[in-house]
């Protein structure tokens, strides 16, 4: 298994090309699901989740032409086309691997009348259940049923007829489940306190480039009235609003300067406010953002929360450069219980914090040691890499496949804008 050695110090600067969005790559995919016709998505990043998500659609019949651009450029353009399913089931051993892949249970079931899911295993950052996912599939008139570690979800005879759903909580997943059944669905579909993230906006564009016709895009509220047909499309892939953020606090906590090529301002200004809360000054045109942390970091409080609010995965990344601010800075995690692995790592390279419940407490340090850590998930992984980046001494950080997962080209990247960052093969 490969690791990353790290040695801090190096200040960064320079532009650094983002990639196209992984959460959102990993909902537009399953689109393809939802017509005959081929769907071209432009921008996919390299990544392994998204070679899972290829994977997992062969598996259903779906043919995957890889096109266009040279190993050596970012992204990738991948048609889908599914003009005949020749399964309805996503078994144990792929969905295991990757979490997103019950995004298939609501464009199967709506496509094929019936659709059969392994439940995703636990994961790192708490119990994750997808139990909104199935309540807002049965608002639409699905009948769902458990068994044997499956999902099996089933439309009466003639289609899914749609229906209300009002979500107790904000989920992402589920919100996108929903609006891809609803699409092909016989009547409306009308989604209440539902997630807004630049994602779902995202999949509502393509939806609506391949025929579906939904009111509110961006807002809580949506008005899904189903089609009977979509057809294929081209789709640009946004950009990644969580990479560029990490690599924002990869400059900042080097003092550095980078342009952040490809970002969007728009879609995560929650972020841009707690940088320049921390100090670093942010300026955005269309193409990109450019960060400069000029002076010292200051110490700020931080709440996540769903979008408009502060993205729950950036909370590592931020958490970090906060390890290196004048003060004592207070965190709150109220999305996941439990995401928080990454402190006692970070602790183990001289950092300062404390946590309760969902709460933690940074009290700046004048400096940070590298130091042997784990990896645990990808974006405490990444906060790994960002106090890494700030330390003296050399970092050695394990079970990198978490990075693989989210990250295009990671240590690629980091080298072009002048940090010293290798790839090795583990001892
Ligand atoms: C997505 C993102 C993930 C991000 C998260 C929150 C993808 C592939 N992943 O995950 O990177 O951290 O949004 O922005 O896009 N919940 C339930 N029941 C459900 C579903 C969710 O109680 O059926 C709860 C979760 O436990 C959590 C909260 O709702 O507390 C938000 O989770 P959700 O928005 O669904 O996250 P994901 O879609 O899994």
């Amino acid at each position: 298994m490969d690791k990353l050695l790290i040695r801090g110090g190096n200040r960064l600067s320079g532009t650094l090309p983002i990639s196209g969005a992984k959460n959102s790559a990993l909902t537009l995919i399953p689109c393809a699901l939802l017509t005959e016709e081929p769907l071209t998505l432009r921008n996919l990043p390299r990544l392994a989740d998204i070679d899972g998500f290829q994977h997992l659609m062969g598996q259903f019949g779906v043919s995957v032409a890889i096109r266009g651009k040279r190993p050596e450029e970012f992204g990738r353009v991948v048609t889908f086309e599914a003009s005949r399913l020749t399964s309805t089931v996503a078994p144990y051993d792929l969905v295991r691997k990757m979490r997103a892949s019950i995004l298939v249970l609501g464009p199967m079931l709506a496509r094929a009348g019936e659709a059969t899911v392994s439940l995703p295993g636990g994961c790192a950052i708490g119990n994750r259940p997808i139990d909104l996912h199935l309540k807002a599939l049965e608002a639409m008139g699905a009948e769902i049923e458990l068994a044997q570690g499956y999902v099996k979800a089933m439309a009466p005879d003639g289609g899914l007829p749609g229906g209300d759903f009002d979500f107790p909580v904000v989920s992402v997943g589920a919100t996108e489940n929903a609006v891809m059944a609803a699409a092909l669905a016989n009547g409306t579909t009308r989604l209440f306190n539902a997630a807004r993230e630049p994602e779902i906006v995202d999949l509502c564009n393509l939806l609506v480039a391949m025929g579906a016709e939904i009111e509110g895009i961006g807002t809580s509220d949506l008005a899904i009235h189903g089609v009977k047909k979509l057809n294929g499309a081209t789709y640009k892939v946004m950009a990644d609003r969580i990479e560029a953020g990490s690599y924002a606090c990869a400059a900042a906590i080097t003092g550095g300067e980078v342009r952040l090529e490809g970002a969007n301002a728009n879609e995560m200004q929650a972020t841009i406010h707690a940088l320049q809360q921390i100090g670093i000054e942010v300026e955005s045109d269309k193409a990109g953002i450019s960060v400069a942390a000029n002076d010292s970091l200051r110490a700020t409080n931080l709440s996540t929360a769903p979008y408009p609010g502060l993205a729950t995965d950036m909370q590592a990344q931020l958490m970090s450069l906060l390890c290196r601010a004048d003060g004592t800075s207070v965190l709150k995690e109220t999305i996941f219980e439990n995401r928080y692995m990454h402190v006692p790592e970070l602790n183990r390279m001289g950092a300062d914090i404390e946590t309760e419940g969902r709460t933690a407490i940074v009290k700046g340090v004048e400096r940070l040691t590298g130091a042997e850590v784990m990896a645990t998930d990808l974006r405490a992984s990444m906060s790994l890499i960002i106090a890494a980046l700030a330390a003296t001494g050399e970092t050695t950080v394990r079970r990198i496949y978490h990075l693989d997962r989210g990250y295009e080209r990671l240590e690629e990247k980091l080298q072009l804008v002048g940090a010293d960052i290798e790839r090795v093969g583990d001892d």
